[in-house]
């Protein structure tokens, strides 16, 4: 077999440097964030730089970073090299904006829930879990979410 060039890693290569099984490099090969060329005997061989891509989603994993927001931020990494320092530095600016707007997210459910704490009322009305600014309200008097439910 010809010796595959070495700035290219087989799958098992991939698999053994980063701990992503082979399946979920399939799934993000779908997905569009990591690339994969054939190599000789037709044989999926990796790009070195894709392993920092794949850094790049496990940090996403771990903070929880839907996988349809890493593969809008990746639409404006390099496909041809590795992220650079810059890139990950923007990267991360973004990600750790969308934990903010989270956690502020986040806090407001806990006040609404502590509001709730104690009341038990569940009023289509007043309770802001179950009618959030009143969304309902302008659907018409009555128990509005009963009329609109399909019949059991
Ligand atoms: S249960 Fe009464 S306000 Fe939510």
């Amino acid at each position: 077999m010809p010796a595959r060039p070495d700035d290219h890693l087989t799958i098992g290569e991939v698999i053994r440097r980063t701990g992503v099984p082979a399946s979920a490099l399939h799934f993000y090969e779908r997905k569009g964030l990591i690339f994969s060329e054939r190599g000789s005997g037709n044989q999926r061989i990796f790009p070195r730089h894709m392993l920092r891509r794949i850094s790049l989603i496990i940090v996403a994993k771990r903070l929880d970073i839907r996988l349809s927001d890493v593969a809008e931020v990746f639409t404006t990494l390099p496909t041809d090299r590795a992220p650079t320092h810059k890139d990950w530095q923007r990267v991360s600016r973004i990600w750790k904006k969308q934990l903010e707007e989270r956690r502020r997210a986040i806090e407001n459910l806990e006040q609404e829930l502590t509001g709730c704490i104690g009341c038990g009322c569940l009023s289509m009305k007043a309770c802001l879990l179950l009618n959030p600014d009143d969304a309902l309200g302008g659907r018409g008097p009555g128990p509005v979410r009963l009329q609109s439910a399909p019949p059991p």
